[in-house]
């Protein structure tokens, strides 16, 4: 094989995560794993050890131990979890044992390549000691997450990769202003940073995951939350029949997706709006043959430097922008963007996250007191609001509030709780009277919405 070639083959890896139900040959497996013992390893100690899984009940308890819920994990023939002795070079400060495996995984996603396997390599594991626990694994060995490893049944197109004078420098450190942060404070990012991660993070879970195989995560579109917003949506949407909508920060197109497949003549145009091409891209070829795409049109933002959305002014009937708001410090701008292009009698609903939500573990004050974030890293720079900012940012926009509704309201966290408390006793009957009243307490209007989780605002042109 020629340099070339060798890129070639190299650019062609993708991450599967549809496997079709076919067994793999087990001498592809050894080769695969000697491929991983070709690759360099600190002072060639070659710490590491694998366990290839196919018994399904083995299976099933490595996914139950290790909280891993992931559908590729329970769809895929083979899997096999990576071990390192991680004792013996704990405190080398080049972090060697996981440079290693690192190194070993990566051969052997090259190697499944080449066997024309399918592999994706998970260190998205919640519990990977569960994974140990279920291989009978000694103390000393780490299990550093899992490949599956099967036929493909899913061709992915290559993600957005970042350019390599973006990333290089030469004799001295490259500072370039695109780089994103590993700290998720919105202050702390400007707009080309935000897009760029956003344009990449995107990608990670593939475009064809949730379609086929509803059981990957807890599967976002069906939760109430996103029922709710939904719903509304709908109804905005009819009221304006032939209404153009606008999507803000369309991301993965689940809402883009809700709307096609929901609506009828009452939707004229669907305009997707978002950072950078690599995301749009990312929609369309998403929901390409999920959903009839014809009235849908992507609108990417009109410069890198500020929120320009590329429609004349007062041009659409509702506004949709679902759990955006919160990766900017000052969501002002945007919100004057979405009142600019908003038809007089139109509406706005957002969605945003509540700072006085009490979200126990989740919940992080910052060294800038002015703000709380969210611990869900895979979101970007996130931070929470207070209902009395958002009111003085709407007023500022010149929209006024039609109505506020608390989704998943603090009411509904204590029946959780006191439900949980109440079948730890024994006490069934009451458990399930809580867990009825716990049901009822989904959404409300009165002012317990300042104390929900989320608040989904209706707004109109003042
Ligand atoms: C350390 C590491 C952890 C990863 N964990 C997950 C994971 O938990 N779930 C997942 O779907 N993909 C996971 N991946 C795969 C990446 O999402 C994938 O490599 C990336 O999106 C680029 O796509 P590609 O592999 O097709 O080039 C992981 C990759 C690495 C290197």
């Amino acid at each position: 094989m020629n340099a070339s070639e060798y890129y070639r083959f190299a650019e062609g890896r993708r991450s599967t995560r549809l496997f079709r139900d076919e067994p793999v040959d087990p001498d592809a497996v050894k080769r695969i794993i000697h491929a991983a013992t070709l690759a360099p390893t600190a002072c060639n100690r070659q710490l590491w050890d694998f366990v290839v899984v196919t018994d399904t009940k083995v299976k099933d308890r490595v996914l139950r131990l290790s909280h891993a819920e992931q559908s590729y994990l329970h769809d895929a023939p083979v899997l096999l979890a990576v071990f390192y002795d991680a004792t013996l070079e704990s405190r080398n400060p080049c972090f060697t044992p996981y440079v290693t495996a690192g190194m070993a995984i990566y051969a052997l996603l090259l190697a499944a390549e080449a066997e024309g396997l399918g592999a994706i390599y998970l260190g998205g594991i919640r519990r990977p000691k569960g994974v140990a626990e279920a291989l009978g694994a000694p103390a000393y060995a780490t299990n550093l997450g899992l490949i599956c490893l099967g036929q493909r049944a899913d061709n992915p197109p290559a993600p957005p990769h970042r350019q390599v004078d973006d990333i290089t420098g030469y004799n001295a450190f490259r500072l370039t202003p695109k780089r994103y942060h590993a700290d998720i404070r919105p202050h702390l990012w400007s707009l080309p940073q935000i897009a760029d991660f956003r344009d990449k993070l995107l990608w990670y879970k593939g475009v064809a995951i949730d379609g086929p195989t509803l059981h990957v995560d807890n599967d976002a579109r069906f939760s109430p939350k996103c029922l709710f917003v939904t719903g509304e949506l709908g109804r905005l949407t009819q009221e304006r029949a032939p209404a153009k909508v606008l999507d803000v920060f369309s991301y993965n197109g689940d809402m883009v997706q809700q709307l096609l497949n929901s609506a009828g003549d009452e939707l004229e145009t669907l305009y997707a709006y978002d950072l950078t091409p690599g995301i749009l891209e990312y929609v369309r070829v998403r929901l390409s043959g999920r959903c009839d795409l014809a009235r849908v049109q992507y609108l990417l933002n009109r410069t890198e430097e500020r929120i320009d959305i590329p429609l004349p002014d007062q041009h659409v009937d509702v506004v949709l922008c679902y759990e955006r708001l919160e990766h900017f410090e000052d969501p002002l701008p945007l919100v004057r963007e979405m009142r600019r292009v908003l038809k007089p009698d139109g509406r706005i609903l957002v969605a945003v996250s509540n700072r006085f939500y009490p979200h126990l573990y989740r919940y992080r004050r910052t060294h800038r007191k002015d703000y709380s974030l969210g611990r869900n890293w895979n979101r970007g720079p996130e931070r929470k609001y207070e209902p009395g900012q958002l009111a003085r940012c709407f007023r500022e926009a010149g929209l006024t509030v039609v109505q506020v509704t608390g989704l998943q309201p603090v009411s509904q966290k204590l029946f959780e709780v006191a439900e949980k408390a109440a079948r730890r006793l024994g006490w069934q009957g009451l458990g399930d009277w809580l867990a009825d009243r716990r049901g009822q307490h989904y959404s409300t209007r009165s002012w317990l919405r300042n104390f929900s989780s989320v608040q989904v605002y209706e707004l109109s042109a003042s």
